[in-house]
């Protein structure tokens, strides 16, 4: 068997991936920016044949909606052309590539949790840019994986260590109350994720916690654990000062991996209160 490769080493994903993986299987290398731009084509191709990694996991993304928005050129570079670099590397070597998007590739127009076969429509370039990566994943590879997930949590700079900033500040946060989706705790998510890699399916899951909410609804659940008297002040998102549009609701219907794995993972409040007590 050939090595293992995980991208965005530095993200939040990619950083849990990365030790998840080293302490399961033999040979498995990660890369940052720093070490490999994945938007040099060459760079990734010479990397790639020089290790020749069997499996792939591409965490590396420009995740900031925002900044995705107000920077679209850089949006198009490291979430399209990198993948793209990655993609046709791993095709020459006929490594799976285990690829990682987004919710943000729907519009919220539709009334109940999206599945897999729903046709994206995204409203933001980080959307647009995460769907064209999506596409250029399942257009030149066989033997690949497209996992979306959602409002990740469980690691430092996250939506929670947002809310018990505030918290500990006295301050009231602005959450959203204009957007529906599905939390994903990170490590809950790893497992999963690696027994998608090592099986042998193909094609789009979706992944998070169980369950649903807004923003709003998140940090009210969070301030209720820490038994905070805090309240928080519903928002729009125009009023928090949003730049990019998104999806008025995304949340992600996990019934194909249910189906095909035979498990559903716990709610995102119960995921929530294990966070809490872990990290107090
Ligand atoms: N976070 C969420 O709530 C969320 C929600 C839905 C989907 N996702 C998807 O899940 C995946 C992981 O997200 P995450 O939150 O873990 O990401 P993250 O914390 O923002 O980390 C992404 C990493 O990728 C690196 N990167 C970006 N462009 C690169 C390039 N051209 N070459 C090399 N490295 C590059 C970034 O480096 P720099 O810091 O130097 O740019 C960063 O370290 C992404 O595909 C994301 O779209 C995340």
């Amino acid at each position: 068997m050939g090595g293992i490769l995980v991208t965005g080493v530095c993200g939040r994903l990619g950083a849990s991936l990365f030790e998840f993986l080293s302490s399961r299987e033999g040979e498995v290398r990660a890369v940052s920016r720093k070490g490999l731009d994945l938007s040099g084509k060459a760079e990734v191709s010479k990397h790639l044949s020089a290790f020749r990694p069997d499996l792939i996991f591409h965490t590396a993304a420009m995740t900031d909606v925002d900044s995705c928005e107000c920077d679209p050129g850089r949006a198009w570079r490291d979430n399209l052309e990198a993948t793209r670099n990655l993609a046709e590397a791993a095709a020459a070597l006929k490594a799976r590539l285990i690829h990682f998007s987004t919710d943000y590739v729907f519009d919220g127009q539709k009334l109940s949790p999206y599945i897999e076969l729903d046709s994206p429509n995204p409203l933001s370039v980080y959307g647009k840019t995460k769907l064209a990566a999506e596409r250029a994943v399942s257009s030149l590879l066989e033997n690949y994986v497209i996992i979306r997930v959602a409002w990740l949590f469980g690691v430092k700079g996250d939506f929670v260590s947002f809310v018990k900033g505030e918290i500990a500040q006295g301050r009231s946060p602005r959450l959203a109350t204009d957007h529906q989706g599905s939390p994903g705790y990170i490590p809950d998510l790893l497992a999963p994720i690696y027994e998608i890699a090592r099986s042998g399916v193909i094609g789009i899951f979706h992944l998070t916690n169980n369950g649903d909410c807004t923003r709003f609804e998140m940090g009210k659940e969070i301030i209720r654990i820490l038994g905070s008297r805090v309240e928080p002040i519903p928002s729009t998102g125009a009023e928090i000062g949003f730049i990019a549009s998104r999806p008025r609701q995304s949340v992600l219907s996990c019934r194909k991996y249910e189906e095909s794995f035979g498990h559903t993972l716990r709610s995102w409040q119960e995921a929530l209160r294990a966070y809490l007590k872990n990290t107090g």
